[in-house]
């Protein structure tokens, strides 16, 4: 059976304004996005992970436009959508959890009231019939003592009860797709195992696709079905989970893999990859990689190389890996 995806990204670039000009901080990124799937968007800080979940949900700064391409929502382009079916859309069928939860909560309002809110938003139903179904929600992710815990305040919440809210707030109205921003960046290790078992417990039982954007590959091998490896704007590798973790073509990805934090022996390496990420609206002729890469010719300075198939992945890099 063929299964269609339920979001399609093609050729998106997103540029932002500076002193009159337009500068890319995203380019050429294409994918495909499965029901059920989870997706890792990985990349060092700056690379475009965040400015790419805010560009699905029509909520860029407002320097920032979309330049070219399409995102299509079930065959549906967000980008040529009425503002009020966008925000429906964002509500109830495309979810984020943002980087930050606590900006993202609101301080002078409960758990409950903004649960409840959320609910009757884009749903008919009672007061009565809104607070049962976010107690349902808040004992879903696993919040104890549910029905006391709905007057409680943001700030008599920990962080990592904090995280497990705004998740039962991004799947109140059950999305197709859950876009989580770095959702663990700011818990301990335990709490970050925790909401990671809940995101694919309720991905598999709800068949919900995920983003998970994330600079830790760590995680991302833990979780993911398919990884998307972003560096200076630009897609350099795109493969299945496994695949990219056992064998890695583009330099970067190697680069990375390398100074990945050993989960299980507890053991951090010195990062392998020297040198800095472009600067932001920093743009080169050829390879954004190029200046830190130890394979680098001439010729990746001078041009961009495309993406192209690599057996099942597509990489962006003039050294084709012998396969
Ligand atoms: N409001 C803004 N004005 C100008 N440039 C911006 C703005 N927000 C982001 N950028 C630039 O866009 C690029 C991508 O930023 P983005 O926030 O998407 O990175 P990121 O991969 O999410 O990084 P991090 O891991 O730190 O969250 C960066 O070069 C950044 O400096
Ligand atoms: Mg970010």
């Amino acid at each position: 059976m063929v299964v269609s995806p339920v979001l399609q990204v093609c050729d998106l670039q997103v540029s932002f304004m500076m002193q009159k000009r337009a500068y890319p901080v995203l380019r050429e990124l294409s994918y495909n996005l499965l029901p059920g799937r989870i997706l890792a968007v990985v990349g060092e800080s700056g690379s475009g992970k965040t400015v790419h979940a805010l560009s699905l949900l029509g909520l860029l700064p407002p320097a920032a436009h979309v330049s070219r391409g399409k995102i299509l929502y079930r065959d549906t382009d967000l980008l040529t959508m009425p503002r009020a079916r966008l925000r429906d859309v964002r509500g109830s069928k495309i979810s984020m959890i943002f980087q930050d939860p606590s900006a993202s909560l609101n301080p002078v309002l409960t758990v409950g009231e903004q649960l409840i809110e959320t609910l009757r938003a884009h749903k008919p139903m009672s007061k009565q019939q809104a607070r049962e179904e976010a107690v349902r929600l808040l004992e879903k992710v696993g919040i104890a003592d549910a029905p006391a815990r709905l007057s409680a305040y943001p700030f008599e919440f920990s962080g990592g009860m904090c995280q497990r809210v705004m998740i039962a707030m991004a799947l109140a109205l059950s999305p197709d797709i859950l876009i989580a921003d770095e959702p663990t960046t700011a818990l301990d290790v335990t709490i970050q195992a925790q909401i990671l078992h809940l995101i694919r417990e309720l991905q598999q039982k709800e068949k919900m696709a995920v983003i998970f954007i994330t600079h830790n590959l760590a995680l991302a091998s833990e979780i993911a079905d398919e990884v998307l490896v972003l560096y200076g704007g630009l897609c350099m590798e795109q493969a299945p989970a496994k695949d990219l973790f056992e064998d890695p073509h583009h330099p970067y990805t190697k680069g990375l893999l390398a100074s990945l934090v050993s989960m299980d022996r507890r053991v951090e390496r010195l990062p392998a990859i020297a040198g800095q990420p472009p600067m932001a609206g920093e743009i080169t002729k050829g390879c954004p990689f190029a200046s830190r890469c130890p394979q680098a010719q001439e010729k990746c300075r001078q041009q961009l190389p495309p993406l192209t198939q690599q057996g099942i992945r597509m990489v962006r890099c003039f050294e084709e890996k012998t396969l």
